[in-house]
């Protein structure tokens, strides 16, 4: 049986949870929001060590001032990765919910990371447009926003994730599940 990255540093730091990065990844609306604060505040109550670096939030602080053209958001994807691996290896299990559409990046950051558990929250364009929690893709359509994702501008999804949630097809409850059972096998739930 191959050996998790927990139980490998459980050999210098028995005591210690290790930190993790949870990246969720998917379109606008498709539920990295929703499924990443509900893992957070299960994760919370088990006494877990958290932050969360949600796109919508950082984009007001750390990344003020970037846009949507592909350079924009792969200097966003570093920015937020560059903090979540400084927390993940202070021990903390850090949630990004961020859509990140460029392959590459998402796997730099991987790497960079090395505790890292992708989340591809999966749900169809048809599907978010249609659930269009804050308007954006009405407006994308009307041509007052451009380079939206899914619309005119690309979309990389995982050619394979560690989870995959089909929020079109799961509740919030079940795909949440997902994520702390892959977590727990993974040896990230205390
Ligand atoms: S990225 O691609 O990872 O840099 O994007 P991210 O930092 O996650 O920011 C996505 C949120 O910004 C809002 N928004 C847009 N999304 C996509 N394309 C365009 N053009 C755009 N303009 C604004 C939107 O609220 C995204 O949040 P979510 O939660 O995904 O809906
Ligand atoms: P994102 O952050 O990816 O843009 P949000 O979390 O803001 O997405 O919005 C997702 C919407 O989809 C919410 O209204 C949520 O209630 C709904 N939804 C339905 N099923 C699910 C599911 N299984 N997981 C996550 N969200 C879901
Ligand atoms: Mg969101």
């Amino acid at each position: 049986m191959t050996e998790t990255i927990a139980e490998r540093q459980s050999d210098w730091s028995n005591v210690q949870q290790p930190g993790v990065t949870v990246w969720f990844t998917g379109l606008s609306g498709a539920g990295k929001t929703t499924i990443s604060r509900a893992v957070g505040n299960q994760l919370k109550s088990y006494g877990q060590k958290l932050e969360i670096l949600d796109g919508d939030v950082v984009r007001l602080n750390l990344c003020k001032g970037l846009g949507f053209s592909k350079e924009d958001r792969d200097e966003n994807i570093r920015r937020v990765a560059f903090v979540a691996g400084l927390l993940t290896r202070n021990q903390v299990t850090v949630l990004v919910s961020a859509i990140s559409p460029y392959r590459e990046i998402r796997q730099e950051v991987r790497e960079r990371i090395g505790n890292f558990v992708e989340v591809y929250v999966n749900a169809p364009l048809q599907v978010c447009e249609q659930r269009d929690v804050k308007g954006l893709y009405k407006k994308a359509r009307a041509g007052e926003i451009k380079n939206f994702t899914g619309i005119d501008d690309p979309y990389e999804p995982p050619f394979n994730p560690d989870v995959e949630c089909k929020t079109d097809l799961e509740t919030v409850e079940e795909s949440v599940s997902k994520v702390l059972a892959k977590l727990r096998e993974l040896g990230y739930v205390g």
